[in-house]
């Protein structure tokens, strides 16, 4: 296991890593969960070369204090990779390594992938995202890339990514780990107080009632009875819930059900945390 904090020192331990090896990259943002564990996991099974890549990345936060708070543990997260896989390598960036003086995001066109869901209160996000992305792509020059099903949006913006610029890297999206209560994992679920995380089953709960009745109510009644289950909650604001098209994230309706593999996406706004999570509807493509 090699731990690299320096772009040099990675770019001359790249340069000795044969061409044939499959090497497998899982970026984060640090903080690690069990959801990233299983990222990990799946790249030890798949790749010869498996690097784990933690930066906090400034320019995909369009709130200053999101960034701030964003929870960080260095040493917590090592110990965790060490404790996951002896043969992982970890590369723990600074900022001038990777924006040089400037941090400055590239603009992406993602044919308004990026303009819905998320991207409505967090405009320039998925630009961020792309900016690091690519460039950790461009630095490693890896086979398989491992991103998680939870932030299945960033997923679809990845894949643009790599249609665009990387034709050979391929994408394994793993599926999202939940907690018992079914909350998908998140390094943010670290920020919600106990009265929240003993209410917060309500989330995914409102998810499977959506693809248990999917049929039974109208897309407005649906939205309707989820916003009241959720927002019983003291504290609980239900930001979104559509139904959009997997591979396109056009909106579905009930009419081009049968052209479209519809998925239900869902942010609840919980003390000021955002938790976001989605799952398939129907799968007939
Ligand atoms: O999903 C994340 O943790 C981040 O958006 C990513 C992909 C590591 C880019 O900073």
């Amino acid at each position: 296991m090699t731990t690299i904090k320096k772009l040099k020192d990675l770019e001359i331990i790249l340069n000795k890593s044969s061409e044939k090896k499959v090497l497998g990259l899982v970026p984060t943002m640090g903080s690690l969960h069990k959801g990233h564990i299983s990222l990990i996991n799946s790249a030890v099974k798949l790749c010869d070369e498996v690097w784990v890549s933690i930066f906090v990345n400034p320019t995909q936060f369009n709130d200053i204090n999101d960034y701030k708070r964003y929870p960080t543990d260095l040493r917590k997260d090592i110990d965790k990779i060490k404790s996951t896989n002896q043969n992982v390598n970890i590369f723990i960036p600074n900022i001038d390594d990777i924006y040089g003086l400037k941090i400055f995001k590239d603009k992406f066109d993602f044919q308004n992938i990026d303009k819905v869901l998320e991207g409505i209160k967090r405009p320039g996000h998925f630009d961020g995202v792309g900016t690091i992305v690519k460039k950790l792509f461009e630095i490693f020059k890896p086979s398989l890339v491992f991103f998680g099903e939870k932030d299945f949006q960033q997923t679809v913006i990845v894949q643009k990514i790599i249609d665009n610029y990387f034709e050979k890297i391929k994408m394994i999206v793993c599926p999202t780990i939940r907690s018992k209560e079914g909350l998908a994992l998140s390094s943010r679920n670290s920020l919600l107080s106990k009265h929240a995380k003993k209410n917060v089953s309500v989330i995914y709960d409102s998810l499977l009632f959506a693809k248990q009745n999917f049929y039974k109510f109208s897309k407005g009644e649906l939205k309707k009875i989820i916003k009241n289950k959720i927002e019983k909650n003291k504290g609980f604001f239900l930001e979104y819930f559509e139904l959009r098209c997997s591979k396109t994230l056009k909106v579905c309706s009930k009419k081009n059900i049968k052209n479209c593999c519809c998925r239900a996406f869902i942010c609840v706004v919980v003390e000021d945390v955002r938790l976001i999570d989605n799952l398939v509807i129907t799968n007939e493509y």
